[in-house]
């Protein structure tokens, strides 16, 4: 196995180049790809910045240049429900583009001349990802995240939930947005902005994938702050946390 590891921001995947045991970095396209061994498994790290081409250059990157066979995402998202909290971590079933809209040529979210809209990750993959993050909330989790963090983040028992993660270009702060696309896409449980890009490419290439996502905000009027927030302060703890174990396992 050899492990792609995305972020699309520095604070997403804090601390993993640095657990690299004889890392080697390369630019490619604008982006640095760090090479090398992180704890049991051959892993390359590299950030796509923001958005879903950012997000599709990077994967078919690490596909085509760098021969990973696994791809992992790691990063914050919107909550896409009223059941999914700040703090909680969701970890992907399915992964749809909900700002695609080629109708009436083609159905709403539909990736023309496909027939799909929903792209599936690795049931494997997903499966030691949600462990992971459960063992994290159980045994890491009051130590990593201190207690004013978790106070100011009203972070009590976060929770991990599986559903369908949907991806598009654009930061979602419109309460009224949400519940339109909440309606529109049953399952629905975060709203991020690479996700279903990773997830097509990894499709269409054969390579199995994987997304996990910490909640940092509700997608409404207050979002841009409380995503600058919890990246500034929490993000980097649950992502080094629970790519270590994922690592490990
Ligand atoms: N990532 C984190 N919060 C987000 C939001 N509100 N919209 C899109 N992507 C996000």
């Amino acid at each position: 196995m050899r492990l792609g590891i995305i972020s699309a921001l520095a604070e997403e995947q804090q601390g993993l180049v640095e657990a690299m045991r004889g890392p080697a970095t390369l630019i490619h396209g604008k982006r640095a790809y760090t090479l090398g061994q992180l704890w049991e498994i051959d892993a390359v790290c590299v950030l796509s910045r923001i958005g879903k081409v950012a997000a599709a250059m990077t994967a078919t990157t690490l596909v085509e240049k760098f021969g990973v066979t696994h791809i992992l995402f790691t990063g914050v998202a919107g909550a896409g429900d009223k059941t999914v909290q700040v703090g909680d971590i969701v970890v992907a079933e399915a992964l749809v583009q909900h700002d695609l809209d080629a109708s009436p040529l083609f159905p709403r979210f539909e990736v023309p001349l496909t027939g799909l809209s929903h792209f599936q990750p690795d049931p494997q993959l997903s499966m030691r990802l949600s462990r992971a993050a459960h063992d994290f909330l159980e045994q890491d989790f009051l130590d990593a995240v201190g207690e004013g963090e978790r106070r100011a983040f009203g972070l009590l028992q976060p929770r991990v939930h599986r559903g369908l993660v949907a991806s598009g270009d654009q930061f979602m702060t419109d309460r009224a947005h949400l519940a339109g696309l909440n309606a529109a896409l049953p399952g629905l449980v975060a709203v991020e902005m690479e996700g279903a890009a990773v997830a097509q490419v990894c499709h269409e290439l054969g390579v199995p994938c994987a997304v996990i996502r910490t909640i940092s905000d509700n997608a409404n009027e207050n979002a841009a702050i409380d995503f600058m927030r919890f990246v500034k302060s929490v993000a980097a703890q649950y992502a080094f946390h629970i790519t270590r174990r994922v690592c490990r396992d």
